[in-house]
């Protein structure tokens, strides 16, 4: 079949939602200028860049309190820093508790029970048990066609490895399995890895 979404379609739940997938999560913490720490995971999210490395996520949709877009946002708008905790499946329950529409003052650290740490270049908390966490500069926020649609790209000022998943010299994803984002209410887990050689390797 084929459709225009302009002008909308057939199905119970938007199939563009189920198309780009799996999708990475970044769990992005963030410190608003008050001081409050918020997190929340975001899979319209990517590395865009190597050197400097680059990312970005985005946000779509806003939070009454928080003048046309969400939390997070917000934040990084008033501090100009951001950190990505990746989440391995283990993290799975914990990473949902801090989707919800919490009000701008609850920190979902706290209300996740989740352990936090310091970041070591930039004013953040950060996941204390991620398997990683990339701390970020703001680079630019990009509003795009749509009410409350942005797209935040930051450069990694630091990058936090937890020890176990290191193994010879590689950062080992078989060693905590990441979640990715499905379609709908859908999650797939990393659990198998091979190995491909491009043309000329
Ligand atoms: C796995 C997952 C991925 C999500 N990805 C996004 C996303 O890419 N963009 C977005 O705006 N919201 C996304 N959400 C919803 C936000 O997490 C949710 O709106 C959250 O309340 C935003 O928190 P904040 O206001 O603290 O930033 C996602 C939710 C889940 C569970």
């Amino acid at each position: 079949m084929f459709y225009r979404p302009e002008d909308g379609h057939p199905f119970p739940h938007n199939p563009f939602n189920a198309i780009v997938t799996p999708r990475p999560i970044g769990w992005i913490s963030t410190r608003g200028a008050d001081g409050a720490d918020n997190l929340a995971p975001y899979s319209f999210f990517n590395a865009v860049a190597y050197v400097p490395p680059q990312v970005m996520f985005a946000s779509t949709s806003a939070k009454p309190d928080r003048d046309g877009t969400k939390d997070s946002v917000a934040n990084i708008r008033e501090t100009g820093v951001f950190c990505v905790n990746i989440v391995e499946i283990a993290m799975k329950d914990a990473m949902n508790l801090t989707s919800g529409p919490w009000p701008r003052e609850v920190d979902e650290f706290t209300a996740a029970g989740i352990a936090k740490s310091d970041c070591e270049t930039i004013a953040c908390a950060r996941v204390a048990a991620a398997p990683a966490s990339l701390e970020c500069r703001l680079t630019q926020i990009v509003h795009l066609p749509g009410e409350a649609n942005f797209a935040v790209f930051g450069e990694v000022t630091g990058i936090h490895l937890r020890d176990d998943c290191v193994v010879n010299g590689r950062f080992d994803v078989t060693r905590f399995q990441p979640l990715a984002r499905m379609g709908y209410r859908d999650y797939a887990v990393i659990r198998e890895v091979f190995e491909l050689r491009r043309p000329g390797e």
